[in-house]
């Protein structure tokens, strides 16, 4: 990028003999990413002067002039129109000159009592705030509601809960999605603890110690909608925690949307056969004629690495950074973004996947009549009839071998063959071993029996509708 400021005329040039190497000048620049910030950088450079004319630091034309100026700055970058330059550094420098240009003296006041130390984290936290409200809880807002959908359209299904990936005991499909809702919701919750805490204005901390001018923090913070000056100005300009905190509630939502995702791939497979994809959230293969991918369940489960990935860069990043502002911190930001992208891409993809996919009850519900689902409310009928669980347990399991060996299913076995096994079996027994009988006996509260998932399926709406 060519540009006349490469000497000491650059912004900090003053001290300065020689121009900045151009290699360190393109290693050192972070305009190529950090003009991600410019909405922001604006909008606190807006409240900053305000602030400044209020406390009669700078004068009324002054402020008038740096306002109209910034406005304009942001409109020609709104219309595409802004020249970014590598030479000017970062979004902050770069925003600065351009007012300068428009408005002469009044835009080299604006840094009167700042820094770009305050002035990125305020940047940051104004972004990231932004980004959580509008963009990554109305997308996850957008999937639970998904989730509740399918869960009302299709729950009534019946397929195999598993432990160990075995066939454990039958559950609702609902019950299983009202998991997947219970896990988001929780990731909601660390988001909104999140964005609480990271909402409160570094602005005013300056380069680190704070500033002799006659600042009102308590204004800039109020304009700019944080509730209330960060405490201390080294920790303002020196934390980037509130980034961690975010990348740490992505990750662990990643994570539970790639469990999701898993789930997904294994149930599209012929071997399970519980779901088709709609073949809009598909791929084909370019050899193989016959397939159908499943990619974007893929996708989001290889990208939970990125995400997990941008959480470990951000703390080692921190990690042995003296107090107050280093430019390690200059790092922070690619990290945090790809963060925030992916996890909202990813709760996109899902949210709008989950409508378009078929779920199989035909095949659920066969993958029930093997595998003997049932088997632990056998032993349940013998605990009620007072034999003892342990002993019960032994005598099922019994039963469960003799009934591979010749092929036989729970469900086929007549009553005398059942009091042949235990005389405690009435005839009462053939009824509770049933898929249907063993999800309707499953009362407990959180279980998964048809009145309980009924019952929570409600909750979940009036969750979903407080939020
Ligand atoms: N581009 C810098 C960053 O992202 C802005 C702050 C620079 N501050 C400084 N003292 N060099 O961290």
């Amino acid at each position: 990028m060519s540009d006349d400021r490469q000497g000491p005329q650059r912004t900090w040039g003053g001290r300065f003999q020689e121009a900045t190497d151009a290699f360190v000048a393109r290693l050192n620049a972070s305009v190529g990413f950090d003009q991600r910030l410019a909405r922001e950088d604006i909008q606190g450079s807006r409240a900053h002067a305000a602030m400044l004319g209020a406390q009669g630091i700078l004068s009324a034309e002054d402020v008038a002039a740096v306002d109209a100026g910034l406005a304009q700055v942001q409109g020609e970058i709104d219309a595409g129109q802004f020249t970014w330059s590598e030479a000017l550094e970062d979004v902050h420098m770069n925003v600065e000159h351009r007012l300068t240009t428009l408005v002469g003296e009044a835009g080299k006041r604006l840094h009167t009592a700042r820094s770009r130390n305050d002035q990125v984290a305020t940047d940051l936290r104004l972004w990231l705030r932004r980004r959580i409200d509008a963009d990554v809880l109305p997308a996850l807002d957008r999937l639970q509601r998904a989730i509740v959908a399918v869960a009302e359209r299709d729950g009534e299904a019946i397929l195999p809960g598993y432990t160990h990936l075995q066939r454990a005991q039958p559950v609702l499909l609902g019950h299983h999605l009202l998991a997947w809702f219970e896990m988001l919701d929780r990731d909601r919750g660390r988001l909104v603890d999140a964005r609480a805490r990271l909402n409160e204005s570094p602005l005013g901390a300056a380069a680190l110690a704070g500033t002799p001018f006659p600042l009102d923090r308590a204004m800039t913070a109020k304009s700019l909608g944080f509730s209330r000056p960060m405490a201390n100005s080294l920790d303002a300009v020196a934390d980037r925690d509130f980034a961690v905190e975010f990348c740490a509630a992505a990750a662990l939502c990643m994570v539970h949307l790639s469990r999701m995702a898993e789930e997904l791939i294994l149930w599209a497979s012929q071997e399970f056969g519980f779901v088709e994809l709609g073949d809009a959230f598909a791929t084909g293969s370019s050899i193989m004629p016959q397939k159908k991918n499943p990619d974007i369940p893929e996708l989001v489960r290889g990208k939970t690495g990125r995400v997990v990935g941008d959480l470990v860069a951000l703390l080692t990043t921190l990690k042995g950074l003296p107090l107050a502002y280093n430019k390690d911190l200059q790092e922070d930001k690619e990290a945090l973004f790809d963060a925030t992208d992916t996890l909202e891409d990813c709760l996109e993809a899902f949210a709008r996947l989950l409508p378009a996919t078929t779920f199989r009850r035909d095949r659920m519900r066969a993958a029930c009549e093997a595998g003997f689902v049932t088997a632990t409310d056998v032993a349940d009928y013998l605990a009620r009839a007072g034999v003892p669980f342990r002993e019960a347990h032994h005598v099922v399991g019994r039963l469960v071998g003799w009934c591979l060996a010749e092929g036989r299913t729970l469900q086929s076995l007549s009553l005398a063959e059942w009091q042949a096994l235990h005389p405690a079996f009435g005839p009462d027994i053939q009824a509770a071993v049933t898929v249907e009988a063993s999800v309707a006996a499953r009362t407990s509260e959180g279980g998964t029996a048809p009145t309980r998932v009924a019952a929570a399926l409600a909750e979940a709406k009036r969750r979903l509708d407080r939020a």
